[in-house]
């Protein structure tokens, strides 16, 4: 069985203290599940929202990192600077990072190779656009994602990562991909996976992100190859990402 995982990304989003203070109220209402649950935080707070979650089952991560292990590269951070803050987490290759900041399939590839090479697991971003999708695209954009990462690791390097279908289309526009679409891509995944290495995607955990609000998660979580949510706008609020989570 795969253990489930919720993952909140906060984005460009709060101060210090907002931060220090829905991470406090996250944990509060942690209760007993056993899915695992995160944060993706700024930068800047890793440290402070790090002192908050150490004796807790809230797990760290960061948004991004580094394609390269250090040097001359202004702005970016290292996979041995996020492992200073026991990040277990970091997403690579977020459409908004695809779409705003040119990270490539190449660069999302390194990227994450160099959290694997700290042992920080990386959350692979993947998903089409509206326009590929309405040109069928959808797998085919997919494939190319999944294969950038698979041909500079190699397969066996997708143990120890997660994968986030995250519909551009559906991110922070309120339009959530219904629970059979999101299942289908889910699926799809899964299978591709497995022409490869059945035992890899057997334990894989593939997250769903776009619009996921606590009125439509339980709805996806049920589907069979959804193992959990990549939460944004509703992970600023700890009711509402609690509710969220507690819908496992
Ligand atoms: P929303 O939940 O705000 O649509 O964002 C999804 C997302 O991008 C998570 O990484």
């Amino acid at each position: 069985m795969r253990q489930s995982l919720v993952v909140g990304n906060w984005k460009m989003n709060g101060t210090r203290a907002s931060a220090e203070l829905l991470a406090k109220g996250i944990i509060t209402g942690l209760g007993s599940n056993d899915a695992a649950i995160a944060v993706c935080v700024p930068y800047v707070f890793l440290g402070n929202v790090g002192e908050i979650v150490k004796n807790s089952r809230l797990e760290l991560g960061a948004q991004n990192v580094g394609d390269k292990p250090s040097g001359a590269f202004t702005g970016e951070i290292s996979g041995a600077m996020l492992s200073e803050f026991n990040c277990k987490y970091v997403l690579v290759g977020h459409s908004e990072r695809r779409t705003y900041y040119g990270d490539t399939n190449e660069s999302v590839a390194a990227r994450f190779s160099q959290a694997q090479a700290h042992n920080i697991i990386p959350v692979l971003c993947v998903g089409e656009t509206l326009e590929q999708r309405e040109k069928d695209q959808t797998f085919a954009v997919i494939n190319e994602q999944l294969d950038a990462v698979i041909n500079l690791t190699g397969i066996s390097a997708l143990s120890k990562s997660v994968i986030a279908y995250e519909p551009v289309w559906a991110i922070g526009t309120g339009k959530t991909a219904s629970d059979e679409q999101a299942q289908e891509v889910h699926q799809y995944i899964r299978r591709y996976i497995a022409v490869k290495d059945q035992a890899i995607a057997d334990k894989l955990q593939i997250l769903y992100g776009g619009s996921a609000k606590p009125e439509n998660a339980k709805g996806l979580f049920a589907m069979p190859d959804i193992d959990g949510g990549l939460i944004g706008g509703a992970s600023l609020d700890a009711e509402s990402f609690l509710k969220i989570y507690h819908s496992i």
